[in-house]
């Protein structure tokens, strides 16, 4: 192939961004965009996307891969099959997450877990996870940790390895404070939760719906309202991860109203799935039990609402995959659960063993694109922002989410025609489901682009183990506090 101007020209296509929407090409080099306009010269490589789209690639905030538990155990998805997943789907970066064992530094936590995520075929970033915020973390280690590039913090207000009770998560968000981090949280009441277990348990109602009625939207909204009472109280922004109801979004929508920095995020499953989903023949609703729990009918289009006005400004896969034979049916240790079950006379795990958690990184944009772009919920320019702009903005992923000169070159070409119906078969990730089998959609990406090299392509992964990189992520101002906080006196200074 002789040499072209470019190094990549894509072509044809109908490029969108957050805010707009035209026609153009788009010259990369050495693996940035280098022009944006029309009649561009020639690249080396040409990717026509006549009649097609041609996107920001997408960006996944919040995802679960190859985590290390501390018996040794490994989740099942592997940084290389969770990115090859990835690419095929349109996502081109995506943030997942550095464990913390109780009860360990965060230097022995998790040991080689940074090694193994150098297999990745797409650009990564970590949120690290908090569940131990001694004196040395957090005088020591986090500040260490930001200083390197990973600036933002994970909490639990549940499960029982995780969660931190309200004096641990103030230690957090100080800190985040101090040092420019943002803090993003798992929004359930434990306590709560645990009492209703027993109650069930007691009661003999142990089916994977039972999960559901663990965990009413109530107990999601309580810890959303403390979390962000608690981080109004140190003036610390944080985002609450995977709101799966409107009570909840509410809670976020009000705090906004009055000036608080807190940002909602949704995931696929809450927008599509239901009880109803739990509720399957031969142990199948198990494959849908996540926390938060999916809804009853009907909340989702309550969910989308939330999405329209803006308080839910960005959608993540929360990937988490256990295979529904080997992990969903006869549990290990996963830590995303809440313990003390009880053995069912079908030798199948009581709801309150099954590991919490649904795969979706593959699949979270085409769901996402086809029943908000195709069904008009949304505008193409929603679909981006909401998938690749915020996740950018909001984790100060420079240079990643749009499409102008100097961005890195990563795009994704989508047919908004195509109809497919989900197959688990043609997936790439490790899990031997998804939730949405046989589920209709319109819109699927036919290229994906990752710093200008062609990744995927009509659904074969072209990238290597290896091919993705880190993204340090360094101070922005996006997430400053807003400099208010009770009687003027900044009590993180101090505590
Ligand atoms: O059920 C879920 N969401 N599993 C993943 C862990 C988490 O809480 O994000
Ligand atoms: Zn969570
Ligand atoms: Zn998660």
């Amino acid at each position: 192939m002789s040499k072209g101007e470019f190094d990549l020209v894509v072509r044809g296509g109908t490029v969108v961004t957050a805010s707009d929407t035209f026609e153009g090409e788009i010259g990369v080099r050495d693996g940035r965009i280098e022009a944006v306009g029309r009649n561009l010269g020639r690249g080396t490589e040409e990717v026509d996307a006549t009649g097609r789209l041609v996107l920001p690639g997408g960006i996944d905030s919040h995802c679960h891969l190859e985590e290390l538990g501390e018996d040794g155990g490994v989740q099942e998805e592997s940084f290389a099959s969770g990115s090859a997943a990835a690419l095929a789907g349109g996502t081109t970066s995506f943030i997942c997450f550095l464990p913390q064992w109780k009860g360990h530094t965060l230097a022995q936590s998790a040991p080689g877990y940074e090694e193994r995520a150098r297999r990745s075929r797409a650009d990564y970033s970590f949120h690290q996870i908090i569940t131990d915020p001694t004196p040395e973390v957090i005088e020591k280690e986090i500040p260490a940790l930001v200083a390197r590039g990973v600036r933002s913090l994970k909490v639990f207000l549940t499960y029982d390895p995780l969660r931190l009770t309200d004096g641990e998560f103030l230690k957090v968000l100080a800190t985040a404070r101090r040092l420019g981090a943002l803090v993003t949280v798992h929004c359930e009441n434990f306590e709560a939760i645990g009492w209703r277990i027993q109650a069930l348990l007691a009661a003999g109602l142990t089916d994977p719906l039972q999960h559901a009625w663990s965990r009413p939207p109530v107990v999601e909204r309580e810890a959303t309202h403390r979390a962000i009472a608690l981080a109004e109280l140190v003036d610390q922004p944080i985002q609450i991860f995977h709101v799966s109801c409107a009570e909840a979004a509410a809670e976020i929508a009000r705090a906004r109203a009055r000036g608080v920095k807190v940002w909602g995020e949704t995931c696929p499953q809450y927008l599509t799935l239901s009880h109803d989903d739990l509720v399957q023949p031969d142990f199948e609703g198990a494959k849908a039990v996540c926390s938060p729990a999916l809804r009853e009918k009907g909340e989702a289009e309550r969910v989308w609402r939330h999405i329209q006005d803006g308080t839910l400004d960005i959608v993540t896969s929360d990937h988490c995959g256990f295979s529904f034979h080997s992990a969903k049916k006869n549990p290990g240790s996963s830590s995303y659960g809440q313990g003390g079950a009880v053995a069912r006379p079908d030798g199948m795990p009581a709801f309150n063993a099954i590991p919490n958690g649904v795969p979706g990184i593959e699949t979270r944009l085409p769901v996402l694109f086809s029943e908000g772009v195709s069904k008009g919920r949304i505008s193409l320019n929603d679909f981006v922002r909401l998938t690749a702009a915020n996740p950018a903005r909001l984790f100060g992923l420079a240079g990643k989410g749009s499409i102008v000169p100097g961005a890195d070159a990563d795009l994704v070409v989508w047919d908004p025609d195509a109809e497919r119906s989900v197959q688990n078969a043609a997936l790439h990730h490790a899990i031997d489901y998804t939730p949405w089998e046989g589920l209709k959609v319109k819109g699927w990406p036919t290229v994906t682009v990752r710093r200008g090299e062609v990744t995927a392509r009509d659904g074969e992964v072209l990238a290597q183990p290896g091919s993705g990189r880190f993204l340090p992520r360094g101070p922005y101002s996006f997430i400053a506090p807003t400099g208010r906080v009770p009687d003027g006196f900044d009590a993180s200074r101090y505590a």
